[in-house]
C-alpha cells in the first residue's frame, strides 16, 4: 500500500479540500464527544501553519440527499474554532454560490467548514458531476477521513481522481498501525472479537482465521460458537441458525493453525440488570435453563490473558460480555487493562477499534496506553475482514 502524505504537496497559497469525518455524536445541539474533531486537528494546522486555505468537507448522519435542519455542521463550527484557537468561517451550502462566496473570501491560513455533503443526492452516488463541483472549490484534495473510507462517495472516491490527492496526518496515521497490526504484522498475532452475534462478523473471522495465531472469541458471539459444538448454553443469546457456519469457521482455523479461545467457565445471571445476583459456571458442566451468559470467566479470563502476553502484535474489536452492565464488564475491562500495560512496557503493539471496543476501553480507563485506537467504527470493521477501502484505494499512489 503506498499513498502520497502532506509531505509531498505543495499547498503554500493554495485551497486545500480536505476531507474529514465530523459525524460526532451529539446531544442537544452539542457535541457530546470531539475525537474525531480533534483527530482532524494535525492535518489543518500543518496546512495553516504552511499557508493553505483549509476548507473542510464532512457529511453528518444520513440525511439522504435532502436538506434536513437538525443535521447541520453549524453548530461544530464553534468547538472546532474553540480546540484550534483559530476562527472557523461557515458556509451554508457545499457547492454552488455560498461556498464560492465563502471560498474567494479566504486569506492564507484561513478555516472554512461547508455544509454537510449529505444534503445533495450526488454525494452518497459518487456522482461525478457533484464531485466535479465540490473540485471547482480547491487546488488539492486531501483526505483525512479513515472512518468514512468504506464509502464510495463524491467526496471520498470520485474526487480523488479530480485533483491532486493526499492523505491527511489522521488518514496516514491509521493506514499505518493497520498496516503494523494485519498487514505485515510481527508474530504471534493475537486477535479479540467480541459482539453479540456472528452473523455481522462472519466475513471478519473469517478473515482473520487465516491470519492470527491465536483468536480469542467473546460476548454473545461465543455461545453460538459453543451452541455449535453441542454445548447448552441455557437462556443466552445465541444464533442457532449459524452453528454450521460457527463448527466451518472453526475447521478452517485448526488446518490454518490458528488456536480459537472459547469461554471455559462463564459469568451468568438471571437478567442483564446492573448489579444482578451472578454466579460462574463452567461450560459443558452447569448451566441452568434461565442461565444468561454475560461475561467470561476467570478461567477463561486468565487464558485470554496469557495469550496476551505470548503475543506481539493485537488487534482488537468488540467486548468481552455486557461490558455497559457492571459487573458485566470485568473480563473486558481485565483484558483491556492487561493489553494495555504490555503495549505501555513495549511488549505488545495494541490496535483497537469500533464504537463499542472504544467506549469500553474509555471506560476501563486504558485507551491512552493502546498502541493505537482507530477512529473509524464500519471502516475499522471492512478493514478487518480484508476489504479494500474504496477511499483508501482512491488514493494509492
Ligand atoms: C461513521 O460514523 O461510521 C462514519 O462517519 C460513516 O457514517 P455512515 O455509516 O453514515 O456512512
Ligand atoms: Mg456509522
Amino acid at each position: 500500500m503506498s499513498f502520497r502524505t502532506l509531505d509531498e504537496a505543495e499547498v503554500t497559497g493554495k485551497r486545500a479540500l480536505v476531507r474529514v469525518d465530523f459525524n460526532t455524536p451529539m446531544e442537544n445541539g452539542r457535541v457530546s464527544d470531539d475525537t474525531r474533531l480533534r483527530a482532524a486537528l494535525p492535518t489543518i494546522q500543518e496546512l495553516r501553519r504552511r499557508g493553505a486555505r483549509v476548507i473542510l468537507l464532512s457529511h453528518f448522519d444520513r440525511p439522504k440527499g435532502k436538506r434536513v435542519p437538525a443535521m447541520s455542521l453549524k453548530p461544530l463550527a464553534l468547538p472546532l474554532a474553540a480546540l484550534l484557537d483559530a476562527p472557523v468561517a461557515f458556509a451554508d451550502d457545499c457547492v454552488g454560490p455560498p461556498a464560492e462566496a465563502a471560498v474567494a473570501a479566504m486569506k492564507d491560513g484561513d478555516v472554512l467548514l461547508l455544509e454537510n455533503l449529505r444534503f445533495h443526492a450526488g454525494e452518497e452516488a459518487n456522482d461525478v458531476g457533484f464531485a466535479k463541483a465540490l473540485a471547482a472549490l480547491g487546488d488539492l484534495y486531501v483526505d483525512d477521513a479513515f472512518s468514512t473510507a468504506h464509502r464510495a462517495h463524491a467526496s471520498t472516491e470520485a474526487i480523488a481522481h479530480l485533483l491532486p490527492a493526499y492523505a491527511g496526518r489522521s488518514m496516514q496515521t491509521e493506514l499505518e498501525h493497520l498496516e503494523k497490526a494485519l498487514g505485515s504484522p510481527t508474530r504471534p498475532v493475537m486477535g479479540v472479537v467480541g459482539g453479540a452475534k456472528v452473523s455481522t462478523k462472519l466475513d471478519l473471522l473469517e478473515n482473520l482465521v487465516g491470519k492470527l495465531q491465536f483468536l480469542a472469541i467473546g460476548g454473545g458471539m461465543a455461545n453460538t460458537f459453543r451452541f455449535a459444538q453441542g454445548y447448552d448454553v441455557g437462556a443466552s443469546l445465541c444464533e442457532k441458525d449459524m452453528a454450521d457456519t460457527a463448527r466451518e469457521i472453526l475447521t478452517k482455523a485448526k488446518a490454518q493453525g490458528c488456536h480459537i479461545l472459547l469461554p471455559t467457565d462463564v459469568v451468568v445471571a438471571a437478567e442483564v440488570k446492573p448489579g444482578a445476583p451472578w454466579r460462574i459456571a463452567t461450560i459443558g458442566h452447569d448451566l441452568a435453563p434461565g442461565d444468561r451468559i454475560l461475561d467470561v470467566g476467570p478461567d477463561s479470563l486468565a487464558q485470554i490473558l496469557d495469550a496476551m502476553s505470548e503475543s506481539k502484535t493485537l488487534v482488537w474489536n468488540g467486548p468481552l460480555g455486557v461490558f455497559e452492565v457492571p459487573p458485566f464488564d470485568k473480563g473486558t475491562v481485565a483484558a483491556a487493562r492487561h493489553a494495555a500495560s504490555l503495549a505501555k512496557s513495549g511488549k505488545l503493539i495494541a490496535v483497537a477499534g469500533g464504537g463499542d471496543t472504544v467506549a469500553a476501553l474509555h471506560a476501563a480507563g486504558v485507551a491512552q496506553d493502546f498502541t493505537f485506537v482507530s477512529t473509524a467504527g464500519g471502516a475499522f470493521l471492512e478493514w478487518m475482514e480484508g476489504k479494500t477501502l474504496p477511499g483508501v484505494a482512491a488514493l494509492e499512489a
